[in-house]
């Protein structure tokens, strides 16, 4: 599985440990947004790179960090076949993956500590979409939505 991830100074910090984590629990990640702390940076910026390249199909999922998960969030969800959210909690992180199929996560530097934010990366990580007819019906809705609204 390939994985990307990008932050804006407000998430630079936690990114670091985020990849550190990923790697050791044996995924491949690569970092988008780069490795220079830049305290001017815009997070429609440096969130766009991983829900671009989500969209293009380049990486099967994507972590963005901000400072609070908010506008990484935003700015993922206006791209096609992009389903992101925040996720401070490590049910919502799996179930998110099982249920609604989501393939960004999005967290807030300065919202939670790195022990937390490690986990929850585990858990949306490994989770899969279960592909019961239920979850496939909603995620059709989604699709229908998508067509009607985002063009
Ligand atoms: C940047 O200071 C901050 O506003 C941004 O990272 C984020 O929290 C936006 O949602």
């Amino acid at each position: 599985m390939k994985i990307c991830i990008s932050a804006d100074h407000g998430g630079f910090e936690l990114k670091k440990t985020i990849i550190q984590h990923v790697e050791s629990l044996g995924y491949q990640i690569e970092d988008l947004s780069g490795d220079k702390y830049d305290a001017n940076d815009d997070y429609p910026d440096t969130s766009k790179l991983v829900a671009d390249a989500i969209n293009k199909k380049l990486f099967d999922k994507g972590i963005i960090l901000c400072g609070s998960g908010v506008g990484a969030s935003v700015v993922a969800n206006k791209f096609k076949d992009v389903r992101a959210a925040i996720c401070h909690d490590t049910y919502s992180a799996g179930q998110g993956v099982e249920h609604d199929d989501m393939n960004v996560i999005c967290l807030g530097g300065r919202i939670i500590g790195e022990e937390l934010a490690k986990e929850i990366t585990t858990e949306f990580l490994k989770a899969n979409f279960i592909h019961e007819e239920r979850f496939i019906r909603r995620k059709e809705k989604l699709d229908q939505i998508e067509k009607e609204n985002l063009s």
